[in-house]
């Protein structure tokens, strides 16, 4: 079964096709290196022993997507490409609708010219706004999205129920992720966060490998039970194979389906502080500071149905995710620049 992969050199997209082609898949990705490294594809090489084949190009170039159909017997699709930083986003919103939704327009209509009939696509927690209640289930109501970026996901999940309603024979996963960590266990693929991070595990790391002298924990008197916020962690491997399990799903043509990846385990920021330290045996000093804007107290996911209709369940927790996360960093202290 032949696999593209959109966005395929990227942090979840390299876990993903480092499983698939360990699972036989024929896997081809585009990536435009907007927000990854050549280096990765060789990493995955070394991982595998395969090559997939490789198209550097943006998705919002019909012509080059043309090619790649015309070229390729691609069954499915996994949509990963995509900006993704909350902060640049409120900086530049025209260019992450332009990006994320306006490349996925694109991709649907090569796709729909190609008779290209299966997708998967990365959505986020982030469609559900600020959670009225938690765990989050997949019928829960979306929408007041606090940031552009979160909004391109909605937009593109709304994009994706319209065109399933246009293509009858359409067959489309949507994945909402909750917070993805953790790094494959050999360490030579991870995240490789460009500057200052913004998300709290690569800015643990570089803490623990000493780039940053401290964490700074935004606010102490979240609604939780340490005071810290409190999210779902789920380690990238496990998040990988949740789109396996996808892939599987949609040859049982179920027309369009939503899922949650989680763990269905709220960690509050200073529970994920301790596992790392307890399972690296590395301090990490912090600062309690303000509160970031746009922050919720809590987020963390039912995940019932990814388990009761594609045989989904986490395997792995966050000391394994500390561990594989710190693994990374150390043997890549500049993550894929030498
Ligand atoms: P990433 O930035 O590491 O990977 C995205 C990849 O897409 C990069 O390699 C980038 O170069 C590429 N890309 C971006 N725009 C492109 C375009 N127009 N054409 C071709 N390639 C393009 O991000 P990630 O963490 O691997 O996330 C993958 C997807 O999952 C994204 O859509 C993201 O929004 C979504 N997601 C991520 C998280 C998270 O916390 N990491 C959470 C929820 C959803
Ligand atoms: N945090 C800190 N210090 C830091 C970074 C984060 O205390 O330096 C805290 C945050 O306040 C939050 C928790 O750690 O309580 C997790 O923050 P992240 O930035 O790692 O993750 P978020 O839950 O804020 O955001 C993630 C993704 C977004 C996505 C969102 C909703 O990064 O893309 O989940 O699902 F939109």
């Amino acid at each position: 079964m032949a696999i593209l992969v959109t966005g395929g050199t990227g942090y979840i997209g390299s876990h993903t096709v480092v499983q698939l082609l360990q699972n036989g898949y024929d896997v081809a990705i585009i990536d435009n290196f907007s927000n990854s490294k050549p280096e990765v594809l060789e990493r995955i090489t070394q991982i595998t022993g395969k090559t997939p084949r490789f198209y550097e190009g943006d998705i919002l170039d019909g012509k080059k997507l043309d090619m790649i159909f015309d070229n390729e017997n691609i069954d499915a699709v996994i949509h990963f490409a995509g900006l993704k930083s909350v902060a640049e986003s409120v900086q530049k919103p025209e260019l992450y609708i332009s990006n994320n939704v306006g490349g996925t327009m694109v991709l649907l209509k090569y796709m729909a010219k190609h008779n290209v009939k299966n997708l998967v696509f990365s959505s986020s927690a982030t469609v559900y706004g600020v959670p009225k209640h938690v765990p989050l289930c997949e019928d829960d109501e979306v929408g007041g999205c606090t940031n552009p970026y979160g909004q391109t996901k909605l937009d593109i999940e709304f994009l994706l129920k319209d065109y399933a309603k246009i293509h009858k024979d359409a067959n489309i996963a949507i994945l909402r992720y909750f917070n993805p960590i953790g790094a494959h266990p050999c360490g030579l693929i991870g995240e490789d966060p460009n500057g200052i991070p913004n998300n709290l595990m690569p800015y643990i790391t570089q803490v623990a490998v000493g780039k940053r002298d401290h964490l700074n924990v935004f606010g102490s008197d979240y609604k939780t039970h340490d005071g810290t916020g409190v999210r779902d962690y789920i380690h990238v491997v496990d998040l990988a194979r949740g789109h396996l399990c996808a892939l599987k799903k949609l040859e049982e043509k179920p027309g369009l389906v939503i899922y949650n990846l989680g763990t269905g385990k709220g960690t509050s920021v200073l529970d994920l502080v301790k596992a790392f330290e307890q399972v690296n045996n590395i301090k990490i000093p912090y600062v309690i500071c303000d509160r970031r804007p746009g922050d919720v107290d809590e987020n963390y996911a039912n995940c019932d149905k990814a388990y009761k209709e594609m045989g989904f369940k986490t395997e792995l927790d966050i000391f394994d995710a500390c561990r594989d996360s710190w693994n990374w960093q150390k043997k890549n202290p500049n993550g894929y620049d030498k």
